[in-house]
């Protein structure tokens, strides 16, 4: 019987390429391009699967309805799938999954890396290092905020929450708040003597730092306006490793400006790979490229869990992590 044919709309780590050599016709991207809207009504053509990501054009109603359609299941490399318009999906009959759980741990660690180095002003100090500007020890220099012992809020408090949650109840004493319109189990509550909040806004009043973990889009696009960042404490720092969307970003510029907050960790942002200028020029900021998932093991381990989603598909299981 001949193998289903596969499209991976952009390059994965060698590992997740050969299993998938192995169990598909697959068709890789070996030059790493970022696939036009054109080759994805193509990949729909062609193909009985895609496989694709986050910074792919969005999988939409118009791609789906490309004439001639053959794609029956797209298979996201990615635990957010935004970049997929669900509904049209099943307007179409094609099944969506996505990767949860698999990286989960390595992006609340970039949570926690963003949370430390911009309150410890670390990256500021690698840049005076590396500047050649640091002229010695002295009782003042670069005096940053403590973390140990801090208000932690969460908005969102799913795994990839409670995985930061673990690192910074247990690992630096924080103590947890949280709004969730989902709340966990009360023995998850329990476990971090975490205080669940009504609002929000409840989050946002008391928190030293406020880190994001809800999808992005629909109802929370712009969910961090100007309004809510002035309830934020102007000593707390916003750490936001969801999506981009999630936060007004010429508010947060603002906000930053007026020294409304003390700062932000940033690992995703509205337009990517676009950063703003403001953004660039600010030292009470931390920027990284979109790392929450970028270790050899974890992104290895999507490539595998996308994979095993298509072939549960067309073995005729149902997929493990099937959205839509
Ligand atoms: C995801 O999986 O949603 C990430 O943002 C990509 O690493």
């Amino acid at each position: 019987m001949s193998k289903p044919k596969v499209i991976l709309t952009r390059k994965w780590p060698a590992e997740a390429e050969a299993k998938a050599q192995e169990l598909f016709d697959v068709v890789l991207n070996e030059d790493d391009h970022k696939m036009s809207v054109d080759e994805l009504k193509a990949a729909m053509q062609t193909a009985d699967a895609i496989c694709p990501t986050v910074s792919d054009f969005q999988i939409n109603s118009d791609i789906f309805a490309v004439d001639g359609r053959k794609c029956k299941i797209v298979s996201n490399f990615g635990v957010g799938f935004n970049n997929i318009d669900t509904d049209a999906a099943k307007a179409a009959g094609v099944v969506v999954t996505n990767t949860p759980e698999v990286l989960t741990d390595c992006t609340a660690d970039i949570a926690m890396s963003l949370l430390l180095t911009v309150s410890r002003r670390v990256g500021e100090g690698e840049r005076l290092v590396r500047d050649k500007k640091w002229d010695g020890w002295c009782p003042t220099h670069m005096l940053a905020t403590k973390v140990t012992g801090k208000k932690l809020g969460f908005i969102g408090f799913g795994r990839i929450a409670q995985a930061v949650a673990q690192k910074a109840h247990f690992g630096f004493g924080m103590e947890i708040s949280f709004y969730d319109p989902y709340p966990p189990k009360d023995e998850v509550i329990k476990k971090f003597s975490a205080t669940q909040l009504d609002t929000v806004e409840d989050v946002l009043k008391g928190a030293d730092f406020v880190t994001l973990h809800c999808p992005g889009g629909g109802a929370n696009t712009n969910l961090m306006n100007a309004e809510r960042l002035g309830m934020m404490k102007n000593s707390a720092f916003l750490i936001n490793t969801a999506r981009g969307d999630v936060v007004d970003e010429p508010a947060l510029v603002q906000a930053l400006k007026d020294g409304v907050i003390a700062g932000a960790g940033l690992d995703v942002f509205a337009k990517e790979p676009t950063v703003t200028e403001d953004l660039l020029s600010m030292e009470n900021v931390v920027l990284l490229p979109h790392l929450g998932s970028a270790t050899t093991e974890t992104r290895v381990a999507m490539g595998l869990r996308s994979l095993a989603n298509v072939k549960a598909f067309f073995d005729g299981d149902e997929p493990g992590d099937r959205v839509a």
